[in-house]
């Protein structure tokens, strides 16, 4: 069940393939977004429990710890979770938990002061399953944050979005086409995209205009689970190969990425 792309996940080249999440935009946003996630938890307690869902190298994770969360880290991939108990066993606040990709059966319901997944739902075949499940395991007043998902700005491409990505991404992208030069497990991969121009390494993913995460079933289901919504708000995700001040001028103008946050409601 482990998807073929994080077999043998290492997490400083993870890392460094996302020049979309770790830059110094990006990392600051998140952190802030986190924090208020926090900040709108009403279950009365004093030590936070927080389950990153599909936790990857440990981005939330870290954020998550440094806000005084005692962390579940769950992923699909043995690799990355060996790396995060590397990392940040030593402090207390942090454990693991093995994930098989369709649900949190091994988890009881209402165990979470904090549920928060980034960059995974779109990665997960039947993702509106998975939204149910982690509102199961959200305490009442507890708070669900998803973010790093695509807005239809993404998909449906209106005219504003396409000058901003003609503007700000770089004509050819040396870094990439070196990178790609060099990964020689990466021929593989294209010769399979060239057979199937549908087809990515990190699985079968929900990034096309007619197969992608569809917020209104989302929210259909957090109204349906008894979530209210504390905060939405779409942003257009700053990735390092962008030109900064292209990105400056557009930030306000087209978003492509969203961020929710919901709170379990108490009765
Ligand atoms: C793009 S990475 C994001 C990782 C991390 N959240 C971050 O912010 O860097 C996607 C993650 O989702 C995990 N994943 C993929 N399919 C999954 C599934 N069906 N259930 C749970 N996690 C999954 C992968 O193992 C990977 O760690």
């Amino acid at each position: 069940m482990e998807p073929e792309y994080y077999k043998g996940a290492d997490a400083a080249v993870y890392e460094h393939a996302h020049g979309d999440i770790f830059n110094s935009i990006e990392q600051p946003r998140l952190r802030d977004m986190l924090h208020q996630a926090v900040t709108s938890i009403r279950t009365g307690t004093s030590q936070i429990k927080a389950l990153d869902f599909g936790c990857g190298s440990g981005n939330l994770t870290r954020h998550l710890i440094e806000l005084g969360a005692h962390t579940t880290s769950a992923d699909l991939s043995d690799d990355f979770l060996r790396d995060i108990e590397r990392k940040f066993s030593a402090g207390g606040l942090s454990e693991t938990l093995k994930l098989n990709g369709k649900d949190l059966s091994n988890v009881p319901d209402s165990q979470f002061d904090l549920v928060a997944t980034y960059s995974v739902l779109h990665h997960v075949p039947d993702y509106l399953a998975i939204v149910r499940e982690l509102c199961r395991v959200v305490k009442p007043g507890g708070v669900l944050y998803i973010d790093h998902e695509a807005t239809e700005t993404y998909y449906q491409r209106p005219p504003v979005y396409v000058e901003f990505l003609r503007k700000a991404r770089p004509r050819v992208n040396w870094r990439r086409f070196v990178s790609l030069l060099l990964d020689v497990r990466g021929y593989v991969h294209i010769l399979r995209r060239l057979r199937d121009p549908r087809y990515k390494r990190e699985g079968d993913i929900h990034v096309w205009p007619d197969d992608h995460i569809e917020w209104d079933k989302i929210e259909q289901i957090l109204a349906g689970e008894r979530f209210e919504i504390v905060a939405k708000q779409d942003y257009l995700l700053y990735k390092a190969i962008y030109d900064l001040q292209v990105y400056d001028e557009y930030k306000d103008r087209c978003m492509d990425e969203r961020v929710l946050i919901a709170r379990r409601r108490t009765q």
